[in-house]
């Protein structure tokens, strides 16, 4: 490894999901040193990272986290918000309940995870958010309409957040992956009654004719994270095997 993210300090929300687990091991191998904060623990921390018990969705829990790491570390160098939920169904479908969850984790979760680590980030001398979007932000999955409205909510907080602290030297980004195998898919899968052809039909709709490792995501983030990309923000970085490169895509 390169350890391009040497001396760098790093809080990944959602650390035990695909995803995340996938970031944190990666900065972790970098040189970072790296706070999975999760709601729950899926695995034992690999070296480098430590986990923390956390919500999104709470006020408290994120200032305590934060106020922690002011007199741990006195500086942030890299946030990750990749805590996140899914639900499947058409607005009608949904209640005001599953609405308000989604839009408290997948939305508020960005917003005050966010506010609360801006003064550490300031402390930093090059520092990056990098938020969790989706393709789904951009075009519409049937019978997800609360997610996709959660992910074009982040788009735009992403965009607003770069012109805010751009001056500040803090990049703001946000990743957009396409179909990734991580629980969150597995689950998508796991509500169709034949999986294989399932699984064989999303990889046949790619370009690519697979779909996203977690890993493959990961890569995009390290660099987003580190001072090699000290020219990118604001920005809405698809990964996605080129899905919606295409002018029509296959009904799932
Ligand atoms: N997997 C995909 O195909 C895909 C595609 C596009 C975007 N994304 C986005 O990538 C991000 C990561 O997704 P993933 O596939 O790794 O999902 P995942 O389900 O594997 O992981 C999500 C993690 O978020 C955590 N989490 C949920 N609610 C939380 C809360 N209130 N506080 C703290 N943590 C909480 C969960 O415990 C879990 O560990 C999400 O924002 C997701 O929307 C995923």
């Amino acid at each position: 490894m390169a350890d391009i993210l040497t001396g760098k300090t790093a809080v990944v929300t959602g650390g035990e999901g695909g995803i995340g687990a996938a970031i944190c091991r990666r900065f972790a191998a970098e040189g970072a040193q790296v706070i999975s904060a999760d709601l729950g623990q899926n695995s034992d921390a690999p070296e480098g990272v430590e986990f923390q018990r956390y919500d999104v969705t709470s006020e408290e829990n994120v200032q305590f986290l934060f106020q922690n790491l002011m007199e741990k570390w006195g500086k942030l160098d890299i946030l990750v918000n990749a805590a996140g939920i899914e639900i499947e169904r058409t607005i009608e479908e949904t209640t005001l309940y599953e609405w308000n969850r989604i839009f408290a984790i997948n939305v508020t979760g960005t917003f005050l995870t966010s506010k609360y680590a801006l003064p550490l980030m300031r402390n930093s001398e090059g520092a990056s958010i990098i938020n969790f979007g989706s393709y789904d932000g951009f075009i519409a999955d049937p019978s997800l309409a609360a997610y996709c409205a959660t992910k074009g909510a982040v788009h735009a907080l992403t965009r607003a957040m770069a012109c805010d602290h751009g001056p500040e030297g803090i990049r703001v980004n946000a990743v957009c992956p396409g179909f990734v195998d991580t629980p969150m898919l597995q689950s998508f899968f796991g509500s169709s009654g034949d999986i294989d052809s399932l699984k064989q039909a999303v990889r046949d709709v790619h370009p690519t004719r697979t779909y996203g490792q977690p890993e493959d995501i990961a890569n995009l983030v390290n660099w987003l994270a580190s001072d090699e990309a000290r020219y990118a923000s604001g920005q809405l970085w698809v990964m996605d095997g080129g899905l919606t490169a295409q002018v029509q895509q296959m009904r799932l």
